[in-house]
């Protein structure tokens, strides 16, 4: 378990891009924390460290549920599960489809699912602990 704590959105989004070295695909990474945490915020960081977007590019995909950002050796899948309810609702996005080797999927409320806290292979948790202050969790194990 590592912990970090930022100050600022930018920090956050600077996290995200030295974490992007340490995350060798195929990899299934859980984001848990609040609405407004800044699971988007670390995902903008990752996707630059991937060189698959720049972070201004990078949008919450609370509506479209996944987002898709080709990099050079990288393709990183954002989705957000916030809408999504059941493991039927679940199957109907077919994310299995998205694993291969290639691939690094960030998914935000992934907890929510049972297969996902059991298959990710980093747990990534957010919390607010000012309007400014972050604790910033990760696990691997
Ligand atoms: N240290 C920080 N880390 C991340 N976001 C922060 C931080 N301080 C303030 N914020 C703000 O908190 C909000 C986080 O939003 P977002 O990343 O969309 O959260 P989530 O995806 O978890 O719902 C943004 O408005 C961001 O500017
Ligand atoms: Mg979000």
């Amino acid at each position: 378990m590592k912990e970090f704590f930022t100050h600022s959105a930018e920090e956050t989004t600077e996290l995200g891009r030295s974490l992007a070295a340490e995350l060798r695909p195929p990899r299934l990474v859980v984001l848990s924390g609040d609405l407004g945490a800044g699971k988007t915020t670390l995902i903008k960081g990752i996707a630059e460290g991937f060189q698959a977007a720049s972070r201004e590019n990078v949008t919450s995909p609370t509506f479209t549920l996944i987002h898709e950002y080709r990099g050079p050796e990288v393709n990183v899948y954002h989705i957000d599960l916030y809408r999504i309810d059941t493991p039927r609702e679940l199957d109907t996005l077919a994310l299995d489809d998205l694993i291969d080797e290639k691939s690094v999927l960030l998914i935000e409320w992934g907890e929510k699912f049972e297969r996902f806290r059991c298959d990710r292979d980093v747990e990534i948790t957010i919390d607010r602990l000012g309007e400014n202050d972050r604790r910033i969790r990760i696990a691997t194990d």
